[in-house]
């Protein structure tokens, strides 16, 4: 599991070429940033509440825009159902996070910091480039 203890550098790689993707991409890795920077090891469980219900509410936001270009644009079905099933793994956790957080059970920083640092950067470097990559054809 990749350390989530240093930020997300945007660069190039991340970037797919379609500017809602990476307008949001760029929201999402800004929040990563931001809960690095706020958590500390000893983070009590309001602050671990908000970042997370903060994260999923932007994310559900985000992947229902991909979602819905996937729909829209007849990206193929094998594509489609595996990228969908990445989102809801995503979900999943976060929600198996947030009724931890609920029960009183804290988490990590760092558990929650290395889950969000390496799922975001595979899912936008391999399922979004991938995704990206046929839209921009589309698009032509
Ligand atoms: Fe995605």
């Amino acid at each position: 599991m990749r350390d989530g203890s240093e930020p997300i550098v945007w660069n190039e790689s991340l970037v797919t070429g379609v500017a809602i993707i990476d307008e949001q991409h760029q929201i999402l890795v800004n929040m990563f940033n931001e809960a690095n920077h706020r958590l500390t090891e000893s983070s009590g469980r309001s602050v671990l509440e908000e970042i997370v219900r903060d994260l999923m509410s932007y994310a559900l936001y985000h992947f229902d825009t991909e979602e819905d270009l996937m729909v829209e644009k007849g990206y193929d079905q094998q594509g489609r159902e595996a990228h969908f099933r990445e989102h809801r793994s995503f979900s999943a956790k976060i929600s198996g996070l947030q009724q931890d957080l609920g029960q009183g059970k804290l988490i990590s920083r760092e558990e929650l910091l290395s889950f969000l640092n390496g799922w975001l950067l595979n899912h936008i470097l391999n399922t979004d480039q991938r995704l990206g990559k046929f839209l921009k054809q589309t698009a032509a």
